[in-house]
């Protein structure tokens, strides 16, 4: 085991609004730069964060989503710098999301319309090759709204579970698939789309994250509510209750917190599943995918 977040010397432990603690482990854990001159630049965090790649690893899974704030990142050049200081593999973004590439491994959030929610979701969910990490910075925080909320995937599982033990076993038995085409899809690395015959799990078990069961799925569609993306494999409907209630328990197992200039977001891909709240512009958050 790697040391506790207190242990390396480059960054204090802090604490934001909205953080939770979830099984015992403070969610997003929030490091910024130790006190002393020049700990707050670009530089020595790309620095400090190279020096202390297995720790800052370890911290990632062991809290699902680390927050750096307090850092003085300036633009999608310096962005960069922090995500090629892991030596992580970039991974391409496919799918629906409009998105502007801006800098080497350096890319526009999504850019739908400000004014919409953009629902909860793990990135590239229906991707074969998901990323293991998405990176978020913010460049200009907005004025109102416009947060990105995240959730520990595997409390939505506890949760739906504890609620409909029914539902969830026949959706784990029988399987999904995307509802609109009657089976299920891939999106391709060239833009494309291809087929899938088989049905697709509700839920999915990642290496070290204590056999938690996250849920990693589109039972709530990318809009929300009682609209799901997805239908049983052998063509049923997911009741809509159950579909509406799943997307309650994934807003009260949110975390939301403010965007600040310069914050840099991690998040496990694997863990957690995130969004974006309606913004008054102006708001720039620019992302970065990693495998
Ligand atoms: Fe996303």
């Amino acid at each position: 085991m790697a040391a506790p977040a207190s242990e390396v010397s480059a960054f204090e432990v802090g604490a934001c609004k909205g953080q939770k603690v979830v099984d015992g482990e403070a969610i997003p854990l929030v490091l910024r730069p130790s006190s002393g001159p020049g700990k707050s630049s670009a530089e020595a965090l790309v620095a400090a964060l190279a020096a202390n790649r297995a720790w800052f690893e370890e911290q990632l899974v062991r809290h699902s989503a680390v927050l750096l704030r307090g850092f003085d990142v300036a633009d999608a050049v310096e962005f960069n710098d922090i995500v090629e200081a892991f030596g992580w593999e970039d991974i391409r973004y496919v799918g629906p999301a409009p998105r502007t590439h801006i800098h080497k491994r350096v890319w526009t959030a999504n850019e739908g319309p400000l004014s919409e929610f953009i629902y909860y979701h793990h990135e590239m969910v229906l991707i074969k090759e998901f990323p293991g990490k998405v990176i978020l910075f913010c460049e200009v925080p907005p004025p109102e709204g416009g947060e990105t909320p995240f959730v520990p995937s595997f409390k939505v599982t506890e949760k739906m579970i504890e609620e409909f033990p029914e539902h969830v076993k026949e959706m784990e038995e029988k399987g999904l698939r995307a509802k609109a085409l009657g089976m299920d899809m891939e999106w391709l690395a060239d833009g494309g789309v291809k087929t899938i015959l088989g049905p697709r799990p509700l839920t999915r078990v990642f290496p070290g994250r204590k056999e938690r069961r996250m849920w990693f799925n589109t039972v709530v569609g990318m809009h929300g509510k009682d609209i799901s993306s997805a239908e049983l494999a052998d063509g049923s409907e997911i009741p809509a209750h159950v579909v509406r209630r799943c997307g309650e328990i994934i807003e009260e197992e949110s975390i939301q917190f403010k965007w600040e200039k310069g914050d840099v977001l991690f998040l496990d891909n694997l863990a957690t599943l995130h969004g974006r709240r309606p913004s008054l512009p102006p708001r720039k958050v620019l992302v970065a995918t990693c495998k």
